[in-house]
């Protein structure tokens, strides 16, 4: 088996791609038989490049992963090829590696601008085989057109189920765990609907900000770095009729059914529906934080989003009526994700009106730690009378595993090479997110919806709040 990494001296190959091969190799959990190309179109000797994984590898592990000897046979499976995308010839240098009857994986780990040519060019070296497959990062395209073009160019010499496309979200335990908890329980099921749930809530928030991606950041902004796959792929699995099956084409047609349930935006009532907002200075941690617009690569004019917050419906029987709120942002309070699900209050309150009831809240945490907590009312002891408390079951998963955890990237590379595509994007699904995309933010330019600005370390722009409480609501910011 041979995995080719375009973009071998990038920056996701060397901090994330790389780590999680050699944390395989070093579990003995990588086939014996692979073998690993790293491709750049730098001029490379095969020594200088192991050098600089070696540097990588010791800034991206930890002191427990971190062995010298085991990363000395690690590099051992890895070669340098140096190709131009653009130049047909130096693809030669692959064939001479492998031929079309050999599991071949292409991880383009390069800019989805070079995607079309460097399959052309595999196609024309013959190299492409019922056994090989390719695999593309989010974003796929920046709008829906692009994202059509780019699936048909792989779709000339790809079948669809040779074609991985990767949302790291879904590599993650804690995402998949939403799987088990929604239907491994008949009791959240029951309940998982209009019938008992006042609103979900689903959170991205990152302190993070460009880290050096400032320019192509500034030609994203969180709607299509974040909202367009992400979240809308968190909220497929909130929101999803439950499949019939764990395998993969039964869970990406139910996650496509919640795509096309979105109700799209009306232009006239965008501003009721979305805010969008930028941060600027403030701080995190005691440290001060720049504002965007002095960020390296972005332009001081700027008025690219770095804070998205929306309520969205989804037009199915199980959902009409219940909000979605998402949000995500850059330099943000604290780096945490979750869903929140509100429930709704009892029909009827038995208790005198001193008691305070509270509606119960699941709160399910991806990170940073993974937990589930449901808050629920209990009695508080006492000698006399009768008092009501909220307090939460608790279920935090370091409790129970402690090393057992792949990061997103192990995970979906062994899914890759065990050819398993459950957690990954089907096309269908990448171009229907597309379009909700699209449709809003058409609806952002007609209706001129103007940024907000908010302070570094803080949870967005207050109109944010002000969405949520259109609906009596308040977005959980609570710390632990
Ligand atoms: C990436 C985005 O897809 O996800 C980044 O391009 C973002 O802007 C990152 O920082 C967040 O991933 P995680 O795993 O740190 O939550």
């Amino acid at each position: 088996m041979n995995l080719f990494i375009f973009g071998g001296t990038g920056d996701l190959a060397k901090r994330k791609l790389l780590p999680a091969l050699y944390r395989h190799f070093k579990a003995e959990r990588l086939s014996k038989d692979i073998k690993i190309y790293g491709i750049g179109s730098k001029e490379l000797q095969a020594s200088e490049y192991h050098e600089e994984i070696k540097v990588k590898l010791s800034d991206n592990l930890d002191s427990v992963e971190y062995d010298a000897a085991v990363i000395n046979e690690f590099i051992k499976k890895i070669s340098y090829i140096k190709i131009d995308f653009n130049k047909k010839n130096d693809f030669v240098n692959l064939k001479k590696n492998t031929s079309n009857t050999d599991r071949n994986l292409y991880y383009l780990a390069v800019s989805p601008l070079f995607y079309k040519v460097i399959a052309e060019n595999l196609n024309d070296q013959d190299i492409i085989g019922p056994l090989s497959s390719i695999i593309v990062e989010k974003p796929i395209g920046n709008d829906l057109q692009s994202s059509i073009d780019i699936n048909e160019s792989l779709a000339l010499y790809f079948n669809e189920h040779q074609i991985f496309r990767i949302d790291h979200y879904l590599g993650k335990e804690a995402v998949q765990n939403l799987l088990a908890l929604r239907f491994g329980n008949i009791l959240f099921e029951k309940i998982w609907s209009n019938v008992a749930v006042d609103h979900i809530q689903i959170t991205v928030a990152e302190t993070l900000g460009l880290e050096n991606r400032g320019s192509y950041y500034d030609q994203t902004g969180a709607i299509k770095d974040m909202l367009q796959n992400h979240l809308l792929q968190i909220l497929c699995l909130v929101a999803m009729e439950p499949p019939t099956n764990i395998n993969s084409e039964s869970i990406r047609d139910e996650k496509l059914k919640v795509l096309r349930s979105l109700r799209p935006f009306k232009t006239n009532e965008t501003d009721e529906h979305l805010v969008i907002g930028q941060y600027k200075e403030g701080a995190i941690d005691a440290k001060a934080i720049t504002s965007y617009l002095d960020e390296n690569g972005v332009n001081p004019k700027s008025q690219t989003e770095t804070f998205v917050a929306l309520k969205l419906w989804i037009d199915n029987w199980r959902w009409s009526g219940v909000p979605f709120f998402l949000r995500t942002g850059k330099r943000m309070a604290e780096k945490r994700s979750e869903i929140v699900i509100q429930f709704k209050s009892v029909p009827h309150n038995i208790f005198d009106s001193n008691n305070k009831q509270k509606d119960n809240q699941l709160v399910i945490r991806l990170q940073p730690e993974e937990s589930i907590k449901l808050k629920i009312m209990i009695k508080k002891p006492s000698a006399s009378g009768f008092s009501l408390q909220e307090l939460p079951l608790d279920l935090l998963f370091d409790d129970y595993y402690e090393d057992d955890h792949l990061d997103a990237y192990e995970r979906l590379l062994m899914d890759i090479i065990d050819n398993k595509p459950s957690l990954f994007m089907r096309r269908d699904e990448v171009e229907n997110a597309w379009s909700y995309i699209d449709q809003l933010i058409h609806s952002i330019s007609e209706s001129e919806i103007k940024l907000s600005k908010y302070n570094a370390g803080s949870w967005g722009p207050s109109s944010s709040d002000l969405l949520i409480a259109s609906h009596n609501a308040k977005w959980n910011n609570e710390e632990d």
